[in-house]
Formats: structure tokens, C-alpha cells, sequence
């Protein structure tokens, strides 16, 4: 056991799906793996094996924010040897051609967060970026789907709820597509312990227009995104 994870060693696959929210962990696993087993209910962050096409697969759910998913991401990559990690997730779009529902892959992820700040004493800005294998191979099994994907830049914000959303203009003239709040500490312990990261996304909501979708819609999208990402983590 790991001190977040209730699991033993050999319990969790070298591959692994990670969404924000548990019960999507929980969802993922039922719908999608064969023969899925809960391996942790710690502080209900819920955590299953099964078999996708085959191949032993995980699903672990990590949490919002940053210092929640850090802590998920470090123990999987340390104390249980994972090697290849899928966030699965939504955010907030911030450019105008994007629309609700469509998917991203983050090939960076600029941050707010101090973490990274900290860790290099303040005089570096770390550029947390995606796996390039995973993110060749991601768009290959996108467009082999026939599901048009995006890739680029996104923003892994501290807070969900801002008192500057003029900073959100100026991200999106740099091309930063999307905000959401985990990527850049997923990308950054992947790299610094030898795995493999990627995060994928669909959009929950427009920041510019203030449309939302509706949990149905959610489900429906994120249907598809998890069938890329289960793709990818075997390929
Ligand atoms: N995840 C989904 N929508 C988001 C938003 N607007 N901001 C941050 N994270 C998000």
C-alpha cells in the first residue's frame, strides 16, 4: 500500500487512465474493461484493473487540482512502477473556434501554479510538456476513429474560479486553447520519473460564451475521448 492508494504491489497495470472525478473512474472501468476489480476506496478516490482489447489497463481517478493529481501521479510512477499515464478530462475552451464537446490533446501545459515554481528555486520556468509517442499516437488513433481532435496548448490553472478572466484573452492570443487543472504537475512528475504522460479533454464549457454542456452531453463525448485514450495507452 502505498499511503493514497490501497493497493498492493502487482495491482495496478502499467497503464493507466486518469480521470479528475472517481465515480468517472468507476465508469470508465464498467463500461469499458473486461473483468474491472476496485483495487483502492482510500478517501473514495477509486481505483480499478481490467483488461482493454486484451492488455492489462487501470483506471485511477486523481482528484482536482494539481496537488491532489501530484500526489496520484507520483505514487502510481514510484510505488507501483506505472510507466504510461492518460488524464481524461474537460475544461473550459478559451479560443473562439472551439465548441462544446470537442476534444484536445495538450501537447504543453503553461501554469499559474507555484509548484514547479518552487522546485526549480524560482529561476526557471519548467514547459511541461506531453509524450511524444503518446501524442503521435493519439492523433493516428484519433483520426483512424474518425474523431477530429485538436492538439496544443493549454493552461493547468490553481483555481477553478478567477478574478482575472482578462488573462484568459491574453492566453488564448498566445494560442493557449483550454484551461484546466492538472496537466502541468501530471506532465512535469511524469518526466522528472522517467514515465510517459499525455491528457486529453473534452470541452465542458466556453469560457468566452458561457455555454455549458449538459452531463448527458458529457457522457456521450467522453465516451469517445476514453476509447482514444485506451487505444493509445496499448498502442
Ligand atoms: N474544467 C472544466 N472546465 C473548467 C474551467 N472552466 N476551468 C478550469 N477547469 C475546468
Amino acid at each position: 500500500m502505498s499511503i493514497h492508494i490501497g493497493a498492493e504491489p502487482g495491482d495496478i497495470a502499467e497503464r493507466v487512465l486518469m480521470p479528475g472525478d472517481p465515480l468517472r473512474a468507476k465508469w470508465i472501468a464498467e463500461t469499458y474493461l473486461d473483468d474491472a476489480k476496485c483495487y483502492t476506496q482510500v478517501r473514495g478516490m477509486l481505483g480499478y484493473t481490467g483488461r482493454w482489447q486484451g492488455v492489462e489497463v487501470s483506471v485511477q481517478g486523481s482528484g482536482m487540482g494539481m496537488p491532489s493529481a501530484s500526489i496520484y501521479t507520483h505514487e502510481l510512477i514510484n510505488d507501483y512502477g506505472v510507466k504510461t499515464l492518460i488524464r481524461v478530462g474537460s475544461c473550459g475552451a478559451l479560443t473562439e473556434d472551439l465548441q462544446l464537446r470537442d476534444v484536445i490533446a495538450a501537447s504543453g501545459a503553461s501554469t499559474d501554479s507555484y509548484m514547479n515554481r518552487a522546485r526549480f528555486d524560482g529561476l526557471i520556468d519548467y514547459a511541461p510538456v506531453a509524450d511524444f509517442s503518446l501524442l503521435r499516437n493519439a492523433v493516428d488513433i484519433a483520426e483512424r476513429r474518425g474523431i477530429s481532435m485538436r492538439v496544443g496548448p493549454i493552461l493547468a490553472a490553481d483555481a477553478f474560479y478567477t478574478d482575472r478572466p482578462d488573462l484568459f484573452d491574453t492566453l488564448a492570443d498566445y494560442g493557449v486553447l483550454a484551461v484546466e487543472m492538472e496537466s502541468a504537475a501530471l506532465y512535469t512528475i511524469a518526466m522528472r520519473f522517467k514515465a510517459r504522460a499525455l491528457t486529453l479533454l473534452t470541452v465542458s464549457d466556453h469560457i468566452k460564451t458561457g455555454e455549458k454542456t449538459t452531463s448527458q452531453e458529457r457522457e456521450q463525448t467522453f465516451g469517445q475521448m476514453v476509447e482514444i485514450a485506451l487505444d493509445t495507452a496499448i498502442a
